[in-house]
């Protein structure tokens, strides 16, 4: 299962596949704190709580190549693999989310590549997120590269929800008891509700404030 670059050349593509993802992530995350800087001036509140970014290790690169009958080729991965750089962005309200998305989407410099709303439409799991696949320009000395970015927005409840799913599923290794799976579902769904007042609960504060 593990990927080991064969030779040199493919021990300098590897490391120039990890500084530009690497690069990328700086970039989005330099965006994506600009647009909490400038919320905080402008509304008086961050609407992001924390922002968490990882590059995908190469096992696990191949993992999801080989699952998808690709070679384990450096080409293949950085065409077929969407998320090799990951970010995650988690929110206090489900309102945010849409924000956030919508102000990265607009950039002049970012491209998008896929929006995925498990949001309005979760998985059959109960997941929940805002999912966003863009490209950003990275510039070299020479010329430069559109690499792409996941980029899963999130409230702190759904990111809650969403580790305890995950931590369950590889305990199970991918067959959860049924009962765990429903009893999933409906945590969920209490995730949902208790976003839904925690939103309310802010807008009726902020509109007493304002008073
Ligand atoms: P992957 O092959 O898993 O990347 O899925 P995909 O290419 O179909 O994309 P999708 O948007 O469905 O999922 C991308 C990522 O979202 C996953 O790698 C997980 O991080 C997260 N995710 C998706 N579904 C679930 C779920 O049911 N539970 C949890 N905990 N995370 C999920
Ligand atoms: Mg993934």
């Amino acid at each position: 299962m593990e990927w080991k670059p064969e030779n040199e050349n493919e021990v300098q593509n590897w490391e120039e596949v990890v500084l530009i993802y690497n690069s990328a992530l700086k970039e989005i995350g330099t965006k994506l704190e600009i647009l909490n800087d400038e919320f905080q001036h402008v509304h008086q509140y961050n609407p992001i709580e924390h922002i968490k970014t990882r590059i995908k290790t190469p096992q696990s690169i191949v993992k999801k190549l080989k699952k998808n009958g690709y070679e384990s080729t450096i080409s293949n991965m950085v065409e077929h693999v969407n998320d090799i750089a990951g970010v995650r962005v988690i929110c206090s309200f489900t309102s945010d989310i849409y924000r956030i998305a919508e102000m990265i989407i607009n950039q002049s410099d970012i491209k998008v590549v896929s929006v995925k709303d498990y949001i309005f439409k979760p998985k059959p799991s109960g997941y929940k997120s805002y999912h966003l696949i863009v490209t950003v320009p990275i510039f070299l000395s020479d010329r430069h590269i559109d690499a792409k970015v996941e980029i899963q927005i999130r409230t702190v409840a759904m990111d809650f929800w969403a580790s305890l799913e995950h931590k369950i599923h590889y305990k199970f290794e991918g067959d959860i008891p049924e009962h765990i799976k429903n009893e999933l579902v409906e945590c969920a769904n209490m995730i949902s509700d208790l976003d839904a007042r925690m939103l309310h609960l802010n807008e009726q504060v902020q509109e007493l404030v304002s008073d």
